[in-house]
């Protein structure tokens, strides 16, 4: 695993950003553009307004890029606030010029959700595969909204939420009695599919979620550590983060090399 420790939440925002415009460019003169995996919470919001303004000055372009998004509520209807729909919709689609019937957000409200988990499995499949997947983590480690002790070989399927995560996400709701208890969320194996993983975390909150996903053994009471077993997967963290990491000397170390090395190359 990459762990790139960085000096606040702004640098890891625009880190992140710089890793999705390497890929729309790389992918601009292609007839296949780019299909980038999206996440949701507060942490890639940064993120997106940065993307929003590399959009507005022209320096990328979504005209040609496909987007699939982790996990959406059951129960919650699309147009409402707290719908993952919603989000995407407010704080990245509608300010930039991608084509909306090239993004895809699972669909749970008014459909059979067996069917529509396989659709959307599918639908990765005919893009050809998330090149790029955005990961957020949850303070216990979870990835989408794969739980603690969701298979490691999972794939799109309803799963229920923990009452950490309800209460986590609670915020975003009138009260805790309005968070679902389901959802219908990308899979571990979905996930590890993709061509390349970046998972972005800030705060204390999240440092013994980091530090079990990098430093611990692998195991479905830490889904974000079935990570440990994809070729090419970065973890873009501030200071705070990464203040549980044992080996944070290490990675700090790893990446002044890895400078020295791309200056002389
Ligand atoms: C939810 C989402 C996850 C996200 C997590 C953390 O559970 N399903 O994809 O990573 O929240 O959110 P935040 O970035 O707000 O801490």
């Amino acid at each position: 695993m990459r762990v790139v420790i960085l000096e606040s939440p702004e640098a890891v925002t625009q880190f992140a950003a710089d890793e999705v415009c390497t890929l729309l460019k790389q992918r601009s003169s292609n007839k296949f553009g780019a299909v980038l995996g999206l996440a949701t919470g507060g942490t890639p919001l940064g993120l997106y307004r940065e993307l929003i303004a590399r959009n507005a000055r022209r320096e990328i372009s979504f005209a040609n890029v496909e987007t699939f998004n982790l996990d959406e509520y059951i129960g919650v209807p699309p147009d409402s606030a707290q719908s993952y729909h919603y989000y995407m919709h407010e704080n990245l689609f509608k300010h930039i010029d991608i084509d909306i019937s090239m993004t895809h957000v699972p669909v749970t409200f008014g459909v059979d959700l067996q069917h529509s988990a396989a659709d959307f499995e599918l639908k990765i499949e005919q893009s050809g595969g998330i090149d790029l997947q955005i990961l957020g983590i949850g303070v216990d480690a979870h990835i989408g909204f794969n739980e603690i002790g969701s298979s490691l070989g999972s794939r799109t399927r309803v799963k229920t939420l923990t009452q950490r995560t309800r209460n986590d996400n609670a915020r975003y709701f009138g009260s805790i009695d309005d968070v679902p208890h389901t959802a219908l969320t990308m899979g571990i194996q979905t996930i590890l599919e993709s061509q390349s993983i970046l998972l972005l975390a800030t705060g204390t909150g999240k440092a013994k979620a980091i530090r079990d996903t990098v430093e611990g053994p692998i195991t479905a009471s830490v889904p974000a550590s079935a990570l440990q077993l994809h070729p090419n997967v970065t973890l873009a963290i501030d200071r705070d983060a990464a203040s549980g990491l044992s080996n944070a000397d290490y990675f700090l170390a790893a990446e002044r090399n890895r400078a020295v090395a791309s200056r002389s190359s």
